[in-house]
């Protein structure tokens, strides 16, 4: 049986393109507004619950906060690892699917960023998800949760697309969009000087903002803002993303 995409794609060739992106400088806007938006404070007991290679949940935990992170993907939580035995920060790091996180009314906060949900096709698995995510929460926990805006991404929307990642890598991006099922695949095929090229899928289910606050309350979520971009900005049609607080009721 062939592995869903999400357990390889992060792995692979991914961590020599997209890394190149995560600017310290958008990452430091994040970190504030997230610790803005939750209300935190040195000793409160955070969760990043889909944390990548930590560059949120680190520095969170630099200001005080008791932080814990998770992942599915190894490649991303050894480097996790190893930023902060280098800094001598303490995060509790767990390799764990979103759907299953282990904890029941632990925290007092949680967020998930960067467009880390809508990876499974079925949408009771994304729901899962959230559900996780609220279990994990005491009552009246804040969760903060970031996602691409569906509406401007259309706008935006090329069918063909290239980048340039480390090691002179060249990479093409094609996007075959599923209407029917909500998915925008895109495959991703990574040309090397010197090496055979390679290619990988990966597929984001587009969920709009009113199907999202119904998958939230039904995951027991009151939604209480919705924001367009990290700069605060309202949601619109041209808001790059789309910035759910909600509080866990
Ligand atoms: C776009 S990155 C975002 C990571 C992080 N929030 C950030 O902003 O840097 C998506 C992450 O989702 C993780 N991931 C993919 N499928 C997952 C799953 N089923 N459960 C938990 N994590 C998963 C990947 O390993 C990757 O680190």
């Amino acid at each position: 049986m062939t592995r869903p995409w999400y357990e390889t794609f992060f792995d692979g060739d991914y961590q020599l393109v997209w890394r190149r992106h995560f600017s310290e400088v958008d990452t430091a806007r994040e970190v504030d507004l997230i610790w803005r938006l939750l209300g935190l404070g040195p000793g409160m007991r955070v969760l990043d619950t889909v944390c990548g290679f930590g560059r949120h949940a680190i520095p969170l935990a630099e200001r005080g906060c008791a932080v814990t992170g998770c992942d599915l993907s190894e490649t991303e939580l050894s480097r996790a690892r190893s930023a902060t035995s280098v800094s001598g920060t303490t995060v509790r790091w767990l390799k764990c699917d979103m759907r299953e996180l282990p904890f029941d009314g632990e925290f007092d906060a949680a967020f998930n960023v960067y467009s880390a949900f809508g990876y499974f096709e079925d949408d009771a698995e994304n729901q899962r998800a959230l559900q996780a995510f609220r279990r994990s929460l005491r009552l009246g926990g804040g969760f903060v949760f970031d996602f691409a805006n569906v509406l401007s991404l259309s706008k935006r929307f090329r069918k063909r697309d290239w980048d340039l990642g480390e090691d002179g890598i060249v990479v093409l991006r094609e996007a075959r969009p599923d209407f029917r099922h909500g998915i925008t695949w895109e495959v991703v095929r990574f040309i090397e000087p010197g090496k055979s090229p390679r290619e990988s899928t990966f597929g984001v289910r587009m969920y709009t903002v009113d199907v999202l606050v119904a998958m939230f309350e039904r995951a027991g979520f009151r939604v209480d803002r919705i924001l367009g971009d990290w700069d605060e900005a309202e949601v619109s049609f041209e808001s790059p993303r789309v910035i759910f607080t909600c509080t866990a009721v």
